[in-house]
Protein backbone atom coordinates (compact mmCIF):
# COMPACT_ATOMS: atom_id res chain seq x y z
CA UNK A 1 0.00 0.00 0.00
CA UNK A 2 1.11 3.21 -1.24
CA UNK A 3 0.20 6.49 1.22
CA UNK A 4 1.09 10.07 0.08
CA UNK A 5 1.87 12.38 3.34
CA UNK A 6 1.01 15.66 3.28
CA UNK A 7 2.12 18.24 5.45
CA UNK A 8 5.06 16.54 6.89
CA UNK A 9 7.62 18.07 8.91
CA UNK A 10 10.91 16.25 9.92
CA UNK A 11 9.30 15.11 13.37
CA UNK A 12 6.76 13.77 11.14
CA UNK A 13 8.63 11.56 9.18
CA UNK A 14 10.93 10.54 11.72
CA UNK A 15 8.25 8.99 13.99
CA UNK A 16 6.31 7.36 11.42
CA UNK A 17 9.58 5.62 9.95
CA UNK A 18 10.39 4.88 13.40
CA UNK A 19 7.51 2.37 13.11
CA UNK A 20 7.80 1.56 9.48
CA UNK A 21 9.73 -1.91 9.77
CA UNK A 22 6.68 -3.27 11.68
CA UNK A 23 4.03 -2.31 8.44
CA UNK A 24 6.32 -3.98 6.02
CA UNK A 25 3.31 -4.05 3.39
CA UNK A 26 3.27 -0.39 3.99
CA UNK A 27 5.41 2.36 1.57
CA UNK A 28 5.63 6.04 2.55
CA UNK A 29 5.86 9.03 0.79
CA UNK A 30 5.88 12.27 2.02
CA UNK A 31 5.16 16.14 0.86
CA UNK A 32 5.68 19.06 2.74
CA UNK A 33 2.89 20.88 0.90
CA UNK A 34 -0.47 20.84 2.82
CA UNK A 35 -3.70 18.82 1.41
CA UNK A 36 -5.83 21.30 -0.86
CA UNK A 37 -7.30 20.87 -4.47
CA UNK A 38 -4.23 22.22 -6.05
CA UNK A 39 -2.28 19.39 -4.21
CA UNK A 40 -4.61 17.41 -4.43
CA UNK A 41 -3.45 16.08 -7.71
CA UNK A 42 -0.12 14.96 -6.49
CA UNK A 43 -2.01 11.89 -5.38
CA UNK A 44 -2.23 9.64 -8.73
CA UNK A 45 -1.19 6.24 -8.39
CA UNK A 46 -1.25 5.99 -4.14
CA UNK A 47 -3.75 3.88 -2.49
CA UNK A 48 -4.12 6.77 0.20
CA UNK A 49 -3.46 9.99 1.58
CA UNK A 50 -2.30 11.06 5.09
CA UNK A 51 -3.61 14.48 5.99
CA UNK A 52 -3.36 16.77 9.77
CA UNK A 53 -5.34 19.62 11.02
CA UNK A 54 -4.90 22.44 8.64
CA UNK A 55 -5.42 20.49 5.65
CA UNK A 56 -8.64 21.50 3.17
CA UNK A 57 -10.25 18.36 2.66
CA UNK A 58 -13.32 19.80 1.57
CA UNK A 59 -15.72 19.17 -1.40
CA UNK A 60 -13.33 19.83 -3.91
CA UNK A 61 -10.26 18.08 -2.59
CA UNK A 62 -12.57 15.27 -2.19
CA UNK A 63 -13.45 14.95 -5.86
CA UNK A 64 -9.88 15.43 -7.07
CA UNK A 65 -8.79 12.88 -4.68
CA UNK A 66 -11.78 10.05 -6.04
CA UNK A 67 -10.87 11.28 -9.79
CA UNK A 68 -7.36 9.86 -9.16
CA UNK A 69 -8.51 7.00 -7.51
CA UNK A 70 -7.83 7.32 -3.85
CA UNK A 71 -10.00 5.46 -1.37
CA UNK A 72 -8.68 6.22 2.02
CA UNK A 73 -8.10 9.07 4.01
CA UNK A 74 -5.91 8.79 6.84
CA UNK A 75 -6.08 11.54 9.59
CA UNK A 76 -3.06 11.68 11.72
CA UNK A 77 -5.13 13.63 14.27
CA UNK A 78 -8.78 13.32 15.85
CA UNK A 79 -10.32 16.57 15.16
CA UNK A 80 -12.43 15.88 11.04
CA UNK A 81 -14.13 18.88 11.07
CA UNK A 82 -12.08 20.16 7.98
CA UNK A 83 -12.66 16.72 6.06
CA UNK A 84 -16.18 17.08 3.86
CA UNK A 85 -18.05 14.02 5.23
CA UNK A 86 -20.95 14.08 3.19
CA UNK A 87 -18.40 14.05 0.24
CA UNK A 88 -16.14 11.32 0.80
CA UNK A 89 -18.62 8.91 1.69
CA UNK A 90 -21.08 9.85 -1.68
CA UNK A 91 -17.38 8.60 -3.59
CA UNK A 92 -17.16 5.73 -1.13
CA UNK A 93 -13.51 6.97 0.51
CA UNK A 94 -13.65 5.47 3.82
CA UNK A 95 -11.84 8.07 6.29
CA UNK A 96 -10.04 6.94 9.55
CA UNK A 97 -8.53 9.06 12.29
CA UNK A 98 -6.95 8.63 15.38
CA UNK A 99 -9.43 8.87 18.20
CA UNK A 100 -7.10 9.42 21.57
CA UNK A 101 -3.32 9.09 20.83
CA UNK A 102 -2.42 10.73 23.88
CA UNK A 103 -5.05 12.55 25.74
CA UNK A 104 -2.82 13.66 29.17
CA UNK A 105 -0.48 15.45 26.19
CA UNK A 106 -3.37 17.82 25.32
CA UNK A 107 -5.28 18.14 28.59
CA UNK A 108 -1.34 18.96 30.24
CA UNK A 109 -1.01 21.27 27.72
CA UNK A 110 -3.74 23.12 28.67
CA UNK A 111 -3.03 23.10 32.32
CA UNK A 112 0.55 24.73 31.49
CA UNK A 113 -1.19 27.77 29.56
CA UNK A 114 -3.75 27.89 32.50
CA UNK A 115 -0.91 28.27 34.96
CA UNK A 116 1.61 30.23 32.26
CA UNK A 117 -1.14 32.80 31.60
CA UNK A 118 -2.28 33.63 35.37
CA UNK A 119 1.49 33.26 37.07
CA UNK A 120 2.21 35.56 33.44
CA UNK A 121 5.61 33.50 32.98
CA UNK A 122 5.30 34.64 29.21
CA UNK A 123 6.30 37.89 31.00
CA UNK A 124 8.33 37.42 33.65
CA UNK A 125 11.05 34.98 31.65
CA UNK A 126 11.64 37.90 29.54
CA UNK A 127 11.75 40.32 32.64
CA UNK A 128 14.31 38.46 34.22
CA UNK A 129 16.14 37.83 30.81
CA UNK A 130 16.56 41.67 30.91
CA UNK A 131 17.85 41.89 34.33
CA UNK A 132 14.07 43.44 35.52
CA UNK A 133 13.44 41.27 38.97
CA UNK A 134 10.46 43.27 39.78
CA UNK A 135 7.61 41.28 40.66
CA UNK A 136 5.05 44.41 39.16
CA UNK A 137 2.39 42.69 37.26
CA UNK A 138 2.91 39.59 37.77
CA UNK A 139 0.47 38.44 40.83
CA UNK A 140 -1.63 35.65 40.16
CA UNK A 141 -4.27 33.70 42.16
CA UNK A 142 -3.96 29.86 43.82
CA UNK A 143 -5.68 27.35 41.81
CA UNK A 144 -6.17 25.80 44.95
CA UNK A 145 -10.15 25.55 46.28
CA UNK A 146 -10.90 27.71 42.67
CA UNK A 147 -13.77 26.11 40.99
CA UNK A 148 -12.43 24.40 37.01
CA UNK A 149 -14.79 24.63 34.52
CA UNK A 150 -14.37 21.69 31.80
CA UNK A 151 -16.51 21.62 29.06
CA UNK A 152 -17.09 18.34 27.18
CA UNK A 153 -15.30 14.91 29.16
CA UNK A 154 -14.23 13.09 26.49
CA UNK A 155 -10.74 11.66 26.79
CA UNK A 156 -9.14 14.43 26.77
CA UNK A 157 -11.63 16.55 29.08
CA UNK A 158 -11.39 13.78 31.61
CA UNK A 159 -7.48 13.91 31.48
CA UNK A 160 -8.40 17.68 32.32
CA UNK A 161 -10.42 17.09 34.99
CA UNK A 162 -8.01 14.43 37.15
CA UNK A 163 -4.80 17.17 36.70
CA UNK A 164 -7.52 19.80 38.42
CA UNK A 165 -8.40 18.00 40.86
CA UNK A 166 -4.77 16.84 41.39
CA UNK A 167 -4.25 20.98 41.96
CA UNK A 168 -6.71 20.74 44.77
CA UNK A 169 -9.64 22.27 42.63
CA UNK A 170 -13.76 21.53 43.03
CA UNK A 171 -14.67 20.40 39.56
CA UNK A 172 -17.40 21.30 37.67
CA UNK A 173 -18.41 20.15 33.69
CA UNK A 174 -20.85 20.53 30.94
CA UNK A 175 -21.43 18.03 28.03
CA UNK A 176 -23.90 16.80 26.59
CA UNK A 177 -23.12 13.21 27.62
CA UNK A 178 -21.89 12.35 31.58
CA UNK A 179 -18.05 10.02 32.04
CA UNK A 180 -19.22 7.75 34.40
CA UNK A 181 -15.24 7.41 35.25
CA UNK A 182 -15.87 11.04 36.66
CA UNK A 183 -17.58 10.65 40.17
CA UNK A 184 -15.62 13.48 41.58
CA UNK A 185 -16.87 15.99 38.64
CA UNK A 186 -20.31 17.74 39.18
CA UNK A 187 -22.26 17.64 35.96
CA UNK A 188 -23.88 21.64 35.68
CA UNK A 189 -25.55 23.10 32.73
CA UNK A 190 -23.42 25.61 30.58
CA UNK A 191 -24.92 28.48 32.07
CA UNK A 192 -23.94 27.35 35.63
CA UNK A 193 -20.71 26.54 34.55
CA UNK A 194 -20.03 29.66 33.22
CA UNK A 195 -21.26 31.72 36.22
CA UNK A 196 -19.28 29.57 38.75
CA UNK A 197 -16.11 28.44 37.64
CA UNK A 198 -12.64 30.43 38.00
CA UNK A 199 -10.95 28.90 34.88
CA UNK A 200 -12.68 27.14 31.77
CA UNK A 201 -11.41 24.78 29.53
CA UNK A 202 -13.23 24.00 26.51
CA UNK A 203 -12.24 20.14 25.65
CA UNK A 204 -15.59 19.29 23.06
CA UNK A 205 -15.48 18.97 19.23
CA UNK A 206 -15.99 21.87 16.58
CA UNK A 207 -19.56 20.71 15.02
CA UNK A 208 -22.21 22.89 14.31
CA UNK A 209 -23.77 22.88 17.58
CA UNK A 210 -20.32 24.18 19.36
CA UNK A 211 -19.19 26.65 16.94
CA UNK A 212 -18.70 30.11 18.47
CA UNK A 213 -20.48 28.70 21.90
CA UNK A 214 -17.88 31.42 23.74
CA UNK A 215 -19.73 34.25 22.15
CA UNK A 216 -20.23 37.68 23.82
CA UNK A 217 -23.41 36.72 25.33
CA UNK A 218 -21.73 33.49 27.52
CA UNK A 219 -18.95 35.84 28.42
CA UNK A 220 -20.85 38.00 30.11
CA UNK A 221 -22.20 34.81 31.66
CA UNK A 222 -18.75 33.94 33.30
CA UNK A 223 -17.43 35.21 36.20
CA UNK A 224 -15.80 38.23 36.57
CA UNK A 225 -11.85 37.44 36.73
CA UNK A 226 -11.92 33.93 34.64
CA UNK A 227 -9.19 32.41 32.93
CA UNK A 228 -10.23 30.58 29.77
CA UNK A 229 -8.33 27.81 28.06
CA UNK A 230 -9.01 26.26 24.87
CA UNK A 231 -6.84 23.92 23.57
CA UNK A 232 -9.72 22.27 21.01
CA UNK A 233 -10.65 23.83 18.05
CA UNK A 234 -10.54 27.85 17.55
CA UNK A 235 -14.04 27.75 16.00
CA UNK A 236 -15.33 27.55 19.37
CA UNK A 237 -14.63 30.67 20.61
CA UNK A 238 -15.53 34.08 18.20
CA UNK A 239 -12.68 36.19 18.50
CA UNK A 240 -14.09 38.88 17.72
CA UNK A 241 -15.89 38.47 20.66
CA UNK A 242 -13.17 37.21 22.61
CA UNK A 243 -11.51 40.68 21.94
CA UNK A 244 -14.27 43.27 23.07
CA UNK A 245 -14.64 40.29 26.49
CA UNK A 246 -10.39 41.31 26.77
CA UNK A 247 -11.16 44.74 26.44
CA UNK A 248 -14.60 44.73 29.03
CA UNK A 249 -12.02 43.33 31.52
CA UNK A 250 -13.90 40.03 32.11
CA UNK A 251 -10.99 37.87 32.10
CA UNK A 252 -7.69 37.37 33.94
CA UNK A 253 -6.25 35.56 31.29
CA UNK A 254 -6.86 33.70 28.49
CA UNK A 255 -4.60 30.75 27.05
CA UNK A 256 -5.17 29.36 24.03
CA UNK A 257 -3.43 26.86 21.86
CA UNK A 258 -6.02 27.37 19.27
CA UNK A 259 -8.23 29.78 17.29
CA UNK A 260 -10.13 30.86 14.04
CA UNK A 261 -7.11 32.34 12.11
CA UNK A 262 -4.92 29.39 12.92
CA UNK A 263 -4.66 27.99 9.46
CA UNK A 264 -2.62 29.70 8.00
CA UNK A 265 -0.11 29.93 10.84
CA UNK A 266 -0.01 26.26 12.00
CA UNK A 267 3.57 25.00 12.14
CA UNK A 268 4.25 27.61 10.04
CA UNK A 269 8.01 30.19 10.41
CA UNK A 270 6.01 33.55 9.68
CA UNK A 271 8.28 35.93 11.99
CA UNK A 272 9.21 37.47 8.45
CA UNK A 273 6.19 38.61 7.55
CA UNK A 274 4.11 41.75 8.01
CA UNK A 275 0.49 40.71 9.67
CA UNK A 276 -2.10 42.69 7.58
CA UNK A 277 -5.76 41.85 8.53
CA UNK A 278 -4.97 39.57 11.70
CA UNK A 279 -7.33 39.67 14.93
CA UNK A 280 -4.64 37.22 15.87
CA UNK A 281 -2.15 40.38 16.20
CA UNK A 282 -4.68 41.71 18.01
CA UNK A 283 -5.27 39.05 20.20
CA UNK A 284 -1.34 38.86 20.97
CA UNK A 285 -1.16 42.81 21.93
CA UNK A 286 -3.00 41.93 25.17
CA UNK A 287 -0.74 41.37 28.01
CA UNK A 288 -3.37 38.43 29.57
CA UNK A 289 -3.29 36.38 26.76
CA UNK A 290 -0.89 33.44 25.90
CA UNK A 291 -0.78 31.74 22.56
CA UNK A 292 0.76 28.80 21.36
CA UNK A 293 0.39 27.21 18.06
CA UNK A 294 -1.44 24.06 18.01
CA UNK A 295 1.32 22.36 19.63
CA UNK A 296 -0.94 20.02 22.86
CA UNK A 297 -0.45 17.38 20.70
CA UNK A 298 3.39 17.30 20.87
CA UNK A 299 4.73 15.22 22.81
CA UNK A 300 6.94 12.07 22.26
CA UNK A 301 4.78 9.28 23.73
CA UNK A 302 1.79 11.28 21.23
CA UNK A 303 3.66 11.27 18.44
CA UNK A 304 4.41 7.77 18.53
CA UNK A 305 1.00 6.79 19.35
CA UNK A 306 -0.40 8.93 16.31
CA UNK A 307 2.55 6.85 13.83
CA UNK A 308 1.43 3.61 15.07
CA UNK A 309 -2.27 4.08 15.10
CA UNK A 310 -2.15 5.49 11.43
CA UNK A 311 -0.31 2.84 10.17
CA UNK A 312 -2.51 0.24 11.67
CA UNK A 313 -5.52 1.98 10.37
CA UNK A 314 -3.89 1.52 6.81
CA UNK A 315 -3.36 -2.19 7.46
CA UNK A 316 -6.81 -2.44 8.69
CA UNK A 317 -8.59 -1.14 5.79
CA UNK A 318 -5.78 -2.94 4.10
CA UNK A 319 -6.75 -6.81 5.66
CA UNK A 320 -10.79 -5.48 4.95
CA UNK A 321 -10.88 -5.42 8.49
CA UNK A 322 -13.65 -3.20 10.78
CA UNK A 323 -12.22 -0.23 12.62
CA UNK A 324 -13.69 1.35 15.52
CA UNK A 325 -10.90 4.59 14.09
CA UNK A 326 -13.53 5.00 10.99
CA UNK A 327 -15.38 8.15 10.54
CA UNK A 328 -19.26 6.77 9.47
P1 LIG B 1 -13.79 13.01 22.78
O1 LIG B 1 -14.64 12.66 21.61
O2 LIG B 1 -13.22 11.93 23.63
O3 LIG B 1 -14.60 13.99 23.73
C1 LIG B 1 -15.38 15.07 23.29
C2 LIG B 1 -16.45 15.30 24.30
O4 LIG B 1 -17.17 16.49 23.92
C3 LIG B 1 -17.46 14.15 24.41
O5 LIG B 1 -17.63 13.76 25.75
C4 LIG B 1 -18.74 14.77 23.83
O6 LIG B 1 -19.93 14.25 24.42
C5 LIG B 1 -18.54 16.23 24.21
N1 LIG B 1 -19.43 17.13 23.49
C6 LIG B 1 -19.97 16.96 22.25
N2 LIG B 1 -20.79 17.99 21.98
C7 LIG B 1 -20.79 18.80 23.06
C8 LIG B 1 -21.45 20.02 23.39
N3 LIG B 1 -22.29 20.59 22.53
N4 LIG B 1 -21.21 20.57 24.59
C9 LIG B 1 -20.36 19.99 25.47
N5 LIG B 1 -19.72 18.84 25.22
C10 LIG B 1 -19.92 18.25 24.03
O7 LIG B 1 -12.63 13.95 22.19
P2 LIG B 1 -11.19 14.24 22.84
O8 LIG B 1 -10.23 13.20 22.38
O9 LIG B 1 -11.33 14.52 24.27
O10 LIG B 1 -10.80 15.58 22.04
C11 LIG B 1 -11.52 16.79 22.23
C12 LIG B 1 -11.08 17.79 21.19
O11 LIG B 1 -9.72 18.19 21.43
C13 LIG B 1 -11.02 17.24 19.74
O12 LIG B 1 -12.29 17.34 19.13
C14 LIG B 1 -10.03 18.13 19.08
O13 LIG B 1 -10.71 19.19 18.46
C15 LIG B 1 -9.18 18.67 20.22
N6 LIG B 1 -7.78 18.27 20.14
C16 LIG B 1 -6.79 19.25 20.18
C17 LIG B 1 -5.45 18.91 20.11
C18 LIG B 1 -4.36 19.92 20.19
O14 LIG B 1 -3.21 19.62 19.81
N7 LIG B 1 -4.61 21.12 20.68
C19 LIG B 1 -5.05 17.51 19.93
C20 LIG B 1 -6.14 16.55 19.97
C21 LIG B 1 -7.45 16.94 20.05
Amino acid sequence: MKILFYDTKSYDRESFEKQLPAFPEIELDFLESDLEPHTARLARGYDAVCAFVSSDIGTKTIEILNERGIRLILMRCAGFNNVDMEKAKEYGIRVLRVPGYSPEAVAEHAMALALAANRHLHKAYVKVRENDFSLNGLMGFNFYQKVAGIVGTGKIGAAMARICRGFGMKVLAYDVYQNPDLDFVEYVSFDELLAKSDLISLHCPLMDSTYHMINIDTIEKMKDGVILVNTSRGGLVKTADLVEGIRRRKFFAVGLDVYEEETKNVFEDRSAEIMEHSTTARLLSFPNVMITSHQGFFTEEALAAISQTTLQNAMDFLNGKESPNEIK
